[in-house]
């Protein structure tokens, strides 16, 4: 401008469903925080744009960003060819998985040869959830309740509600240090998945400072910072 040639500052909405600790989570001020808010935090920084944080339910979040409420997703959300089709992923973040979890006295289900006739319990949306349909539909689970949020989820397998969760490894193991003796991983992981942040579908000016952005703080440390400060 005429007065001080001070270029505005970039802002952009991220969403995220934060009941998935360790990388996203509301703290006791009520701020939402964890791995996935700090990295693009840092990205942001380095890329010299601004962030705003909004909680979303999972399964609105894809809708939210191709109808431009919000311009970022980062949210442990799986890099998966059926989502590539309706946004644009980073380059992968962080790998993780899926895994199944049962009560922590439960010593039938032992992997997923032993889910039959069960009951399973996922967040909406979730690749957990597409498992647990697909073993549904192949008349292996009984049924499978969904919920929104990951807090219920976990609840209506200690409550006995369900008999197993299908939901991603680092989250059930960090309830598990949360809830010590309420529950336990059944068998070996699942599938193997990749996290990474989405755009709209063709918004490649921000999807390209996003790259740029996790490259740097990989290679300047502060990715690993970040890292070793959640995953202990
Ligand atoms: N990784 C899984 C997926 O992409 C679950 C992600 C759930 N994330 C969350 N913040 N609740 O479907």
């Amino acid at each position: 401008t005429a007065e001080g040639g001070e270029v505005e500052t970039a802002t952009f909405i991220v969403g995220t469903e934060p009941t998935f600790p360790p990388f996203e989570m509301t703290d006791e001020s009520g701020a939402i925080t964890g791995f996935d808010i700090e990295l693009i935090k840092a990205i942001a920084e380095d890329q010299g744009f601004e962030v705003e944080i909004q909680s979303i339910g999972f399964d609105a979040l894809i809708p939210a960003v191709q109808s431009g409420n919000i311009d970022i997703i980062a949210s442990g959300m799986t890099i998966t060819e059926a989502r590539e089709e309706q946004v644009d992923f980073s380059a992968p973040y962080i790998d993780a998985g899926l895994a199944i979890a049962v009560a922590a006295d439960n010593s039938d289900v032992n992997s997923v040869d032993d889910l039959q006739d069960l009951v399973a319990s996922v967040q909406i949306g979730s690749t957990g959830h597409e498992k647990a349909q697909e073993l549904l539909d192949a008349g292996v689970l009984s049924e499978v309740k969904t919920f929104n949020t990951v807090d219920v989820v976990m609840m209506e397998l200690v409550n006995g509600g369900a008999d197993v969760v299908i939901n991603d490894l680092p989250v059930t193991q960090a309830y598990m240090v949360q809830q010590p003796g309420t529950i336990k991983i059944a068998g070996e992981k699942l599938e193997s998945e990749s996290y990474g942040f989405a755009v709209r579908s063709g918004n490649e000016e921000l999807l390209t400072m996003i790259d740029a952005g996790l490259q740097n703080v990989i290679e300047d440390g502060t990715y690993d910072e970040i890292q070793s400060k959640y995953f202990s």
